[in-house]
């Protein structure tokens, strides 16, 4: 058979992207119209929901359209810019500065190491990059994008604001667009040296749609003639995954694996993917769907959001909806009381208000977040001290 096509991972580019037309379309219309505020752009969305992955079809746009793009991650960027700033890549505009990323007739080395001594005398980044782009003639502009932006030092992100405001300012054509986990956003639009994040445009990235991930898998799946898979098969797949680009990738991947091990048992050639090999390639799927994607959702987040959460779960209908009133009702509380975890849930796109006084989840198999993990295993023993909730208590 064919190599497995589906790549269920974090932060590697897919083969092959599907989908994200409107999100396409935002940035090639921002990179073709100076005055754009989509230049600007801030995407946050949960784990694995692909904001990478589009990161990296945003810097294709702009490099297609001869943009300089230093295409970066958080450990990165500030020292790209600054050597991009500095000129001493000698990179010329048709090049993107990327450390991991081999460039034919390209050897950007970047150290990352910094000398303290160093440090103390270098001229700001923002008088550098300004400095640059004033002779440097770009065809197009400056398109600076940055992933997992939630890890950025402060001071990093201190830097790099001013850098890019000062170049706006001084009229250089630049695009700026960082991406991250929803946290993020809250965090840094909030440190005082980063202002300029509040102005910028937020793109929330949610699940794909329900054509695009139905093209994924049938367009995946073709590169297996050896497997083969029908519409409703595709159908059944796309509907369980509910558009989650990770768990879509995780449950084409164990499709590929039963099918593997069903023509090696059946001595066959060729496979139809049927129903039992279809539960069975979901139920591998969903372990580390939940291990990887669900149970991170609620690393860090507030008790009381959780508490919301747990609720919502309870409540909640088959279409992942529940009323605000349910939920209050379920906590023992009124409406208002519940008035900021409410809000704190769709800050963290893990709801989503779809009617007056209606939210539903934006991820699918929520209640699984709440589920103790199957790896966590407690001995269990006679001989224990059984721990006081007290110390007075006898
Ligand atoms: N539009 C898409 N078409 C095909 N595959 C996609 C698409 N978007 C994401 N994927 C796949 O989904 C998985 C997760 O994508 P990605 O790493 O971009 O998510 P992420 O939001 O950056 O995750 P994290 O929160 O861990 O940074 C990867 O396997 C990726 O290849
Ligand atoms: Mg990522």
């Amino acid at each position: 058979m064919h190599e497995n096509p589906f790549s269920p991972s974090f932060s590697i580019r897919p083969e092959r992207f599907y989908g994200r037309s409107s999100e396409l379309d935002l940035m090639e219309s921002a990179l073709d119209n100076p005055d754009s505020a989509n230049r600007f752009l801030f995407m946050t969305g949960t784990r694995g929901c692909g904001k990478t992955s589009l990161l990296h079809q945003y810097a294709l746009l702009a490099r297609q359209r001869h943009w300089t793009v230093l295409e970066t991650t958080y450990q990165d960027a500030l020292t790209s810019l600054r050597l991009y700033a500095d000129g001493t890549t000698g990179l010329s505009h048709d090049f993107t500065i990327k450390p991991s990323i081999a460039l034919p007739g390209v050897s950007a080395t970047i150290s990352g190491a910094s000398d303290a001594k160093q440090e103390h005398d270098r001229p700001s980044v923002a008088s550098t990059l300004v400095r640059r782009l004033s002779k440097a003639r770009l065809s197009a502009g400056l398109f600076l994008a940055i992933d997992e932006i939630q890890k950025i030092p402060e001071t990093e992100m201190e830097e790099i604001c001013h850098a890019v405001q000062a170049a706006k300012t001084q009229g250089h054509s630049i695009a700026f667009v960082i991406a991250g986990l929803p946290t993020a956003y809250q965090k840094i639009r909030h440190y005082p040296g980063c202002t300029f994040v509040q102005r910028m445009r937020r793109l929330r990235l949610g699940m794909l749609g329900k054509t695009d991930t139905i093209d994924l898998l049938r367009g995946t799946f073709a590169h297996v003639p050896e497997l083969v898979v029908d519409q409703q098969s595709c159908e059944e797949l796309a509907a369980f995954s509910a558009g989650h680009p990770y768990l879509l990738q995780l449950v084409g991947s164990s499709a590929y694996e039963v099918a593997v091990e069903a023509t090696s048992e059946l001595a066959r050639e060729i496979v139809n993917l049927d129903e039992t090999m279809i539960r069975e390639a979901e139920s591998r799927a969903l372990p580390e769907y939940q291990e990887n994607v669900l149970f991170n959702l609620l690393r860090g987040v507030r008790p009381g959001t959780i508490e919301y959460l747990r609720a919502m779960c309870d409540v909640a209908d088959t279409s992942s909806t529940a009323t605000t009133a349910a939920i209050a009702q379920r906590l023992g509380k009124t409406l208002k009381e519940c008035s900021s975890a409410r809000s704190r849930v769709i800050d963290l796109q893990l709801a989503e208000p779809i009617a007056r006084g209606k939210l539903r989840f934006s991820l699918p198999y929520m209640p699984l977040a709440f589920e103790n993990s199957s790896d966590i295993v407690a001995p269990t023993s006679e001989d224990i001290w059984i721990p006081r909730m007290t110390p007075s208590a006898r």
